[in-house]
């Protein structure tokens, strides 16, 4: 079966990229990405010599490029490509509709022109905005409320658009956050291990209540084959583990791995329009025989271990720039 992987340079992309060559020797991958500030090659060096897998760089918004690498017997897209963090989606959504909905459109026009077998969407909870209490299904309704997900929202409905109009054999995921290694610096999780090694302070958003549900790699890496190989065409799929944590207590765990008080915390002015709680109901993928089997504290434990070893790898990309960047846009509390 031969893979477009397109964001692959990206965190999740490149670790999936990794699951697939390691679980189907049959498997052979293009990873085409553009390298954002969010791609990095470094991620994959590991299986960059591996006869099944190439990397192409490419923007997903670019019709010629994407034709061409259609062209390489493409049979399943997996469309990983996004910009995809929320803050500087407040900054600067024009990035976010060029990607992830006019990218999503030029994949989507492709696949069909090419026929291939199937099309994977890579989307989140987020298009479904905040839930106060309950969870989400895949039947909510979209309520995207940041330039992001309203973004994502805008590719997920083209997609579907694609499946009733034209018959493309596409699905569509929704995913709660990811964690663990590789993930850019800037994302929660990250950002507040590589402060703490960093001796920083870490800067939580308004009171820290906001509710967050969380996947680490290889439980999404496992969801996502389990889709694959049991979804079906036309079929939307919630990704969801039922850990949830508000950020303050997920804090106050990562304190807790690293030996560290609460006298590191700094609360910082709110993000503009900040979700108050996502949950997401996974029972139709639990349903295909998939359950998460690492348990979060075990997962927060292997990425702060993961990113006390690897400090060359997030040193590099953490200049810091972006961070005082924010600041001065948010202000300072
Ligand atoms: P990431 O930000 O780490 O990487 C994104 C990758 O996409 C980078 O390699 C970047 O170079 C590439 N890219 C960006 N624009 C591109 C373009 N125009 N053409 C080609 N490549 C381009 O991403 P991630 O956090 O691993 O997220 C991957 C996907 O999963 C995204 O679609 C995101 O919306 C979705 N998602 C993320 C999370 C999360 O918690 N991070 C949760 C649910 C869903
Ligand atoms: O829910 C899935 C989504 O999760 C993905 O679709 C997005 O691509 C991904 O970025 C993530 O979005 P969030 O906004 O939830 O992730 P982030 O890591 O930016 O923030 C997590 C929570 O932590 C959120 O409530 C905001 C808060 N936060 C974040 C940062 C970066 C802070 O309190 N301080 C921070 O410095």
């Amino acid at each position: 079966m031969k893979f477009l992987i397109t964001g692959g340079a990206g965190f999740m992309g490149s670790n999936f990229i990794r699951y697939l060559l390691d679980n189907y020797p049959e498997a052979e991958i293009v990873n085409f990405d553009k390298l954002t500030y969010a791609g990095n090659l470094e991620n994959l060096k590991d299986v960059k010599d591996n006869s099944r897998y190439e990397f192409v760089r490419g923007d997903i918004a670019d019709a010629k490029a994407v034709a061409e690498v259609m062209e390489r017997g493409i049979e399943v897209v997996i469309n990983f490509a996004a910009e995809t963090h929320v803050d500087r989606s407040i900054l600067g959504p024009r990035d976010f509709i060029m990607t992830d909905v006019l990218g999503t459109y030029t994949l989507l026009e492709a696949a069909r022109n090419k026929e291939i077998k199937r099309y994977v969407q890579i989307s989140t909870d987020e298009v479904f905005g905040s839930v106060e209490e309950g969870e989400f299904s895949e039947q909510s309704p979209f309520e995207p409320n940041s330039p992001y997900s309203a973004s994502k929202a805008g590719g997920d409905h083209m997609v579907r658009a694609y499946w009733k109009t034209y018959g493309l054999p596409t699905i569509v995921t929704h995913s709660c956050n990811f964690y663990g290694p590789y993930q850019y610096p800037e994302k929660l999780i990250p950002l507040f291990i590589t402060n703490l090694l960093e001796g920083k302070k870490v800067p939580v958003y308004g009171n820290g209540q906001n509710v967050r549900e969380w996947i680490f790699v290889s439980d999404y890496c496992r969801a996502l084959d389990t889709i694959l190989d049991r979804g079906e065409d036309g079929e939307v799929y919630n990704i969801g583990t039922a850990y949830r944590k508000t950020n303050l207590e997920l804090t106050q765990l990562v304190l807790e791995l690293m030996g560290l008080n609460e006298d590191s915390i700094e609360y910082v002015p709110d993000r503009p329009g900040h979700d108050q709680r996502y949950a997401v109901n996974s029972e139709k993928l639990r349903q295909l025989g998939w359950a998460p089997e690492l348990d979060f504290e075990q997962g927060l434990k292997e990425t702060v271990d993961w990113y006390k070893e690897n400090e060359s790898w997030w040193k590099r990309l953490k200049s810091g720039e972006y961070l005082k960047y924010y600041r001065k846009q948010y202000g300072s509390a």
